[in-house]
């Protein structure tokens, strides 16, 4: 089990754990999540941490869909506690629910419908109002009605799933955004991505409020941009490396193309993490 980056083992530490192929990176994050599940619903049950169900935010983009099929699928299908799991989004592109690019339409695909997600426990940005600036506020709304009581004034959500950009960019926080510098909102309107598109996202201080952060990250692509964030090479300005949650835990799960670049290859990841296989 790969120790901390830097330092040891204390919240606000980032862990590194090197998969050898996409499909242990989506087994090892399913796993991941089983875990934290576990644990906070241990925590609910003893009467810590927040009541009313265990909060997972999940990004977009193509690499979370390998893990949540995992997730849907055997054994995770029969053993995990969905009726006590809700899922939201980190964020979604201004574009209709069932276009290509939608972070939804991929979350829908590879989790709702394929697994027993309860009615009522996917929580979508919401896509029918005139502009992401009124989804925005639509989805903060949706959000403090979900988590009443919010100590310190951002929710907690219990796990949080990023990936990263080649730019650095994560959820939908780009580098230069001026979305980066909220401090009041938990979800804001931005715009980013190529070709540029209207965003809704959440906002660094939920991430920053966050009891676990996982990053996944697969592929060649990711593996300079993973360099530089982990290296900490003046990379304060990147999105992705500004998540670093006071009182949470950030663990990145990469596999080995991802870390290519990296000079310590990291370790695999913990046993099954506690999945229930
Ligand atoms: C988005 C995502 C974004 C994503 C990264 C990585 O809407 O773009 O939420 O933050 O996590 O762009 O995307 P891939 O997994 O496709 O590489």
């Amino acid at each position: 089990m790969a120790g901390p980056l830097t330092g040891e083992e204390r919240p606000g530490m980032r862990r590194l754990f090197v998969c050898s192929s996409p499909e242990e990176l989506a087994r090892a994050a399913a796993g991941r999540l089983w875990g934290i599940v576990r644990e906070r619903g241990a925590a609910q049950e003893k009467g810590k941490g927040r009541p009313g169900g265990i909060a997972v935010a999940l990004s977009g983009g193509a690499t979370p869909r390998r893990f949540l099929e995992t997730l849907a699928a055997s054994p995770y299908r029969e053993r995990f506690p969905w009726n006590r799991v809700h899922f939201f989004q980190t964020d979604e592109r201004w574009v209709p629910p069932d276009d290509p690019r939608s972070n939804q339409r991929m979350l829908r695909e590879s989790l709702v419908a394929a697994g027993p997600v309860p009615e009522g426990n996917f929580h979508p940005v919401d896509l029918s109002l005139p502009d992401p600036a009124a989804s925005a506020r639509r989805y903060e709304e949706h959000l403090r009605r979900f988590f009443p009581k919010s100590p310190g004034g951002f929710p907690r959500f219990d796990a949080v799933f990023l990936g990263i950009g080649s730019d650095g960019h994560t959820a939908s926080l780009f580098p230069g955004s001026p979305v980066l510098e909220e401090r009041k909102a938990w979800v804001a309107h931005a715009e980013g991505g190529a070709p540029s598109l209207g965003r809704v996202t959440l906002t660094l201080p939920v991430l920053n409020n966050a009891f676990r952060v996982i990053f996944l990250a697969s592929g060649e692509e990711k593996a300079e941009i993973l360099r530089v964030v982990l290296q900490g090479e003046g990379t304060g300005s990147l999105p992705a490396a500004r998540v670093s949650p006071r009182q949470g835990r950030v663990t990145w799960l990469v596999d080995s193309t991802a870390a290519s670049a990296l000079p310590s290859r990291g370790s695999s990841p913990p046993g099954n993490g506690g999945d229930p296989a």
